[in-house]
């Protein structure tokens, strides 16, 4: 039921994205790669569809999906509004993992937004992302192509572990580069915030967005602005503890809590820190998964030793998995 098209990352088969574009337009479900993690795509102006996608996810209808485009001009019919940042954001974020929040335009569906009057778009920088946008020359809306609640795919192998009969074609570009989800901005109210953390930090965004801000606190109920904020996403099936504190001490207090389990009889999953916060955000995903399907009974994480680049991103998914199961060492 679901055809997988497996294909060279960066010289990707014109024939495949011809099929997979084609289906696309017809209304079809399209998992494909981007440079962050694989998304689950549809046409974005076809209400119908896009109710399709949601049931296949097992999505809550509240929650808002990416509008993915081709370049910055498949921009300007979906927003009513755009601030002259735009243009200096995407001169030097697009193509890439920066997603921005802007006012909608009618044409865009209450379906896509979740009824908000805003629509979130971004152009991925994968290459068979791009080739797949370009073939199909319409706006593709795009969640994480996996089951809602469970860690993003990183991988063909993970969609399909997810949505294998649910959706129609799966493009398997091997392993994405970054592996956590595009930086989410909100640029549609007086002071610009970052939504979601990503690859795109608040330091790079500081050159263009002086007073740009990390929004502060977590989702209450309702529509959410960035129902990511929702702390079952990004879950592993097992919970998760996470330690936070000096090095030493965090691996000092997971040894000795770590050990106890085992002791009791519990299967034991442990996710140390990596110096590269790029590394761990590439891997966090798929260890996520490799502890579901070891059958771990829980899950031992460490934050990020350091703090620039992805560790924000890392610390942001970690804190979410861990649903408030923190540990403070130290
Ligand atoms: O890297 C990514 O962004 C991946 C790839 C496939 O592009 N996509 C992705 O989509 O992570 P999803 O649906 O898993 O996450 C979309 C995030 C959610 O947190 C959602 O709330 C937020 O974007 N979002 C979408 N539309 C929004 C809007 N109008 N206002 C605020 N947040 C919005
Ligand atoms: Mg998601």
């Amino acid at each position: 039921m679901t055809t997988v098209l497996r294909l060279t990352p960066d010289r990707p088969e014109p024939r495949q994205i011809a099929e997979a574009a084609e289906c696309l337009r017809r209304g079809g479900l399209v998992a494909f790669p981007t440079e962050t993690v694989y998304g689950l795509g549809v046409a974005a102006l076809d209400a119908a569809a896009v109710r399709r996608l949601f049931a296949a996810k097992g999505r809550p209808a509240d929650d808002p999906l990416i509008v993915h485009v081709a370049s910055l001009d498949g921009l300007a019919p979906l927003v009513s509004e755009r601030p002259p940042v735009v243009d200096a954001l995407a001169a030097r974020f697009w193509p890439g993992p920066l997603t921005l929040v802007l006012r909608r335009s009618l044409l865009v569906p209450d379906e896509v937004t979740a009824g908000l009057d805003t629509v979130a778009v971004r152009v991925p920088a994968h290459p068979v992302a791009r080739a797949l946008l370009a073939a199909a020359g319409i706006p593709v809306a795009a969640p994480s192509a996996n089951l809602f609640s469970r860690p993003s795919p990183t991988q063909a192998g993970h969609v399909l572990e997810d949505l294998d009969g649910r959706i129609d074609l799966v493009l398997d570009g091997g392993r994405t580069q970054v592996g956590v989800e595009s930086t989410v901005l909100d640029l549609s109210s007086d002071v610009p915030e970052v939504l979601r953390p990503g690859a795109v930090t608040l330091e790079m965004l500081r050159a263009l967005l002086p007073d740009v801000r990390l929004r502060a606190g977590t989702a209450g109920p309702g529509p959410q602005r960035s129902p990511g904020l929702l702390s079952k996403h990004y879950s592993p099936r097992a919970p998760l503890t996470l330690y936070e504190g000096p090095p030493d001490r965090v691996i000092e207090r997971m040894r000795a809590d770590a050990d106890a389990s085992q002791a009791a009889g519990r299967r034991v999953g442990v996710l140390l820190p990596d110096d590269d916060a790029a590394v761990m955000a590439a891997r966090l995903y798929a260890a996520l998964r490799d502890f579901d399907a070891a059958g771990v009974d829980e899950i031992l994480a460490a934050l990020p030793a350091s703090t620039g680049g992805l560790s924000q991103a890392v610390a942001d998914r970690l804190r979410r998995a861990a649903a408030g199961r923190i540990v403070r060492c130290g």
